[in-house]
C-alpha cells in the first residue's frame, strides 16, 4: 500500500510542478525553469522523482475521459473527496496497475485489480488503513445483526468520501429504513455532545495561539479526548454505549476549558500589558516635547 501511495503522491506533486512552469509563460522564467529541471535531472534522486512525474495515474485519465458516465463519474467525485488530497488513488481500493494506458494490463487481476470490492467485505479494505473504524464496526450491530448492512460506503460514500458528521449521514432511504427518527436525533445530539467541544477547543487553540500564548497543552488534550471518543464511541452503534463514553469525556472537559480560560486571561494581560507600554510611551514622548518646548530658544 505505502508504495502505492508514494507513487500516487509523485505523480500528484509531478503535476502540479508542471502546471506551474505551463502558466508562467515568460521565454525568460521557461528557461530558468528549464535550466533548474536540468540540473535536477543530473542527481539521482532528482532523477527518480522526474521520472515518477512523468508517469501520469492512468486509471484517472483513462477514466476521466470514458464517455459512460458510470465509469468517469468517480473520477470527478474522488477529485472532490478528502482522499485525493491524502494521496489515496484508485488502485488504493480496486487494485490493478495505475501505469498503462492499456485496459487489460491496467485491470491485471495479476496486479490484485478486483473491479468492484465486494460490499460484504469492504470494511477489511477500508479497515486496511482506517483499524479503528472497522474493529469497531464489526461487532456492531449494523456489522453482525445488520448483515454489513449499512456498510463503510453507503454511510460514506465510495468516492466522494468527505470529513465525516452524524447529521449529514443521516439520509432518509438508508438509516430511516431501520430506524426511527428518535433514533437518529438521539444520535447525532450525542456526537455532538462528543465531539463539539473538541472542536471548539481547536478553534480556540488557534485563536489563542496566534496571539502569541503557547497552546500546546490545550491541543494536546484535545487530541486525547477526540481519540478517546474515536477508540470507544465512533462505529460502535449502541447508543448506551456511546452515552457512557461521552459522559466520561464530559468529566474531563472542563479540565480543558479552565486551560482555555487560563490562556485566554493570560491573552488579556498581554494585550493589556501592550496597551500600558504604548500608553507609557506616549507619557514620555509628550513629557520629552514639554521638556523642549519649555527649553529656552538657542
Ligand atoms: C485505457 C483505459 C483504462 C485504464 C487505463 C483503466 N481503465 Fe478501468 N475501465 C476502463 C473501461 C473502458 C471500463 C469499462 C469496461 C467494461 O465495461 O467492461 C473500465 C472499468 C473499470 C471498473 C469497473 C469494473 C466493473 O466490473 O464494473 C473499475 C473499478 C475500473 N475500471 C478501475 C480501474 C483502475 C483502478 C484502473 C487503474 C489501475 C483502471 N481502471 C484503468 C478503462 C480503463
Ligand atoms: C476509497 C476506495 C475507493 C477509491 C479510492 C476509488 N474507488 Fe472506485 N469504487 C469503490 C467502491 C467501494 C465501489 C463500489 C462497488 C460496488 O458498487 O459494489 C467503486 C466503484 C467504482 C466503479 C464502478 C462504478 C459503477 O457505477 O459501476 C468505477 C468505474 C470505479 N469505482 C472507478 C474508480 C476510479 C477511476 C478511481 C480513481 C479516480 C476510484 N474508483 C477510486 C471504492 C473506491
Ligand atoms: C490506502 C489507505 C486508505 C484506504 C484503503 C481508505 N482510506 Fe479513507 N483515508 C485515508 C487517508 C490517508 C485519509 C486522510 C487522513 C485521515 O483523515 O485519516 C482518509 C480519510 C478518510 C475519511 C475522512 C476522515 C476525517 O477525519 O476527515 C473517511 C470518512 C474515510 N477515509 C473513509 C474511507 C472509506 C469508507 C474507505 C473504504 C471505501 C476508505 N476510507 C479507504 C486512507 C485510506
Ligand atoms: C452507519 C453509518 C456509518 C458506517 C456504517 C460507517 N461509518 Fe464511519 N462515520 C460515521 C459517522 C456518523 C462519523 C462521524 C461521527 C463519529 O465519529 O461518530 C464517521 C466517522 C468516520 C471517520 C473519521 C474518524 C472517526 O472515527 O470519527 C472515518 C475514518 C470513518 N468513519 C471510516 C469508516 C469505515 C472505514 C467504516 C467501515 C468499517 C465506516 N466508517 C462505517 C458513520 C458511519
Ligand atoms: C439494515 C438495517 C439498518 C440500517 C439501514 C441502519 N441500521 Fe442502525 N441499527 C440496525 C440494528 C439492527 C441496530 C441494533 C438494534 C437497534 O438498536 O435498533 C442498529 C443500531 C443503531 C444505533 C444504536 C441505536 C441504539 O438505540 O442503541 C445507531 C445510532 C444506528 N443504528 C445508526 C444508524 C445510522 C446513522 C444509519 C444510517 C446511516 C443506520 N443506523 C442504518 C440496523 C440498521
Amino acid at each position: 500500500m505505502s508504495d502505492r501511495m508514494q507513487a500516487g503522491h509523485q505523480t500528484r506533486v509531478g503535476k502540479g510542478s508542471f502546471l506551474s512552469v505551463e502558466t508562467v509563460g515568460y521565454p525568460v522564467k521557461a528557461a530558468f525553469v528549464l535550466l533548474a529541471v536540468l540540473c535536477l535531472s543530473w542527481t539521482p534522486a532528482g532523477s527518480a522523482a522526474a521520472q515518477q512525474a512523468a508517469v501520469p495515474n492512468t486509471c484517472v485519465s483513462c477514466h476521466a475521459g470514458l464517455d459512460d458516465e458510470d465509469m468517469s463519474l468517480p473520477v470527478a467525485e474522488w477529485r472532490r473527496s478528502v482522499h485525493n488530497p491524502a494521496g489515496i488513488f484508485c488502485q488504493d481500493c480496486h487494485g490493478g496497475n495505475p501505469a498503462t494506458m492499456v485496459e487489460d494490463e491496467a485491470h491485471d487481476v495479476e496486479r490484485d485489480f478486483v473491479g468492484l470490492p465486494d460490499p460484504y467485505v469492504l470494511h477489511e479494505l477500508c479497515g486496511e488503513c482506517h483499524q479503528v473504524q472497522m474493529e469497531n464496526y464489526v461487532p456492531s450491530p449494523h456489522g453482525l445483526e445488520g448483515d454489513f448492512w449499512p456498510n463503510c460506503a453507503d454511510c460514506h460514500e465510495n468516492h466522494e468520501v468527505v470529513f465525516p458528521q452524524a447529521s449529514l449521514i443521516s439520509i432518509p432511504d438508508n438509516c430511516e429504513d431501520c430506524h426511527e427518527q428518535e433514533t437518529m436525533d438521539d444520535f447525532i445530539a450525542l456526537t455532538d455532545r462528543g465531539l463539539e467541544p473538541v472542536n471548539e477547543f481547536r478553534l480556540a487553540a488557534a485563536e489563542i495561539g496566534a496571539a502569541g500564548v503557547p497552546v500546546d497543552m490545550i491541543l494536546a488534550q484535545a487530541a486525547l479526548a477526540r481519540d478517546a471518543y474515536i477508540q470507544r464511541a465512533s462505529h460502535v452503534f449502541v447508543l448506551e454505549e456511546m452515552v457512557a463514553v461521552v459522559d466520561s469525556l464530559e468529566q474531563i472537559y472542563p479540565r480543558i476549558q479552565k486551560e482555555v480560560d487560563v490562556a485566554r486571561t493570560e491573552v488579556d494581560t498581554r494585550r493589556r500589558f501592550g496597551w500600558m507600554f504604548i500608553g507609557l510611551f506616549l507619557v514620555l514622548a509628550a513629557v520629552l516635547w514639554l521638556y523642549r518646548r519649555s527649553l529656552p530658544d538657542a
